[in-house]
């Protein structure tokens, strides 16, 4: 009897294991964006928003967030929890601004540009004394090609495994996103946990934090901003 309920309470405590996830609820200060985040041991983060109807049954839109210290040479967010064949994130700080570049591995060598993941850059996009932020709207990064063909989207209503990358070895030329890179330092995996980061409040946090180009930067360089 005893033995049973011991037994119970570990299987119970297995699925409660199992079911964690690394991502936790955080109120971005610059955006008024409540994101579900997670940092990894380099401390970098990775932060998402997802709209309240996002599920695997048709393409979304995302708000992702990704924060890092300045001294790395570029960060990458792998959609697909692998390198190759998954839309690819890589940003890094070029100065006062941040670059991004939208890729994709075709082998274990330099990702190619990848053109249907596309990025409007939000507010809470900068670079301070010790970290660069880089905050945008993604329309393509969750959804992609499986090796069939079909398109595939994450489920936004589950737990989802990403990839992170990381090198301190600077870009080839930082002040443009087609520029080359060398491999990372650093790969690990984390749980992020899309159904927690949706939100009806979805397109009010996008309208909120969009500006013209040229606004946009001008508050950007000037702009300090929060963790
Ligand atoms: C010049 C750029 C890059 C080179 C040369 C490179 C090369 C490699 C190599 C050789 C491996 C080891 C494969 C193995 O041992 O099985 C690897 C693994 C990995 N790379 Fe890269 N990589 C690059 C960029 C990136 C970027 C930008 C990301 C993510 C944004 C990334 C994510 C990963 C991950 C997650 C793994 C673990 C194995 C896997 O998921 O396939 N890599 N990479």
């Amino acid at each position: 009897m005893k033995w049973t309920s011991s037994l119970a309470g570990l299987v119970s405590l297995f699925t409660l294991v199992t079911a964690q996830s690394d991502s936790e609820p955080f109120v971005d200060a610059d955006t008024g964006i409540t994101f579900q985040s997670s940092t990894n041991s380099e401390g970098v983060t990775y932060r998402l928003a997802l709209p309240a109807d996002a599920s695997a049954d048709k393409p979304y839109d995302v708000i992702l967030q990704v924060i890092a210290p300045v001294e790395l040479g570029w960060v990458g967010w792998a959609w697909g929890g692998v390198m190759t064949y998954n839309p690819l994130t890589v940003v890094w700080a070029n100065g006062k601004d941040v670059v991004y570049t939208s890729r994709q591995a075709l082998g274990y060598y330099t990702p190619v540009q990848y053109e249907d993941a596309k990025y409007t850059v939000l507010k809470g996009t900068g670079v301070n004394e010790t970290h660069f932020k880089f905050t945008a709207l993604c329309s393509g990064c969750v959804s992609w090609p499986d090796f069939d063909g079909n398109l595939a989207t994450l489920d936004g209503t589950s737990q989802v495994n990403f990839a992170y990358a990381y090198s301190t070895t600077p870009v080839e030329d930082p002040s443009t996103g087609e520029s080359g890179f060398s491999i990372h330092d650093s790969v690990g995996h984390w749980t992020h946990d899309l159904g927690a980061a949706r939100s009806d409040k979805f397109s009010s946090w996008v309208a909120a934090n969009s500006g013209t180009n040229s606004t946009l930067r001008r508050r950007l360089r000037v702009g300090r901003y929060g963790y």
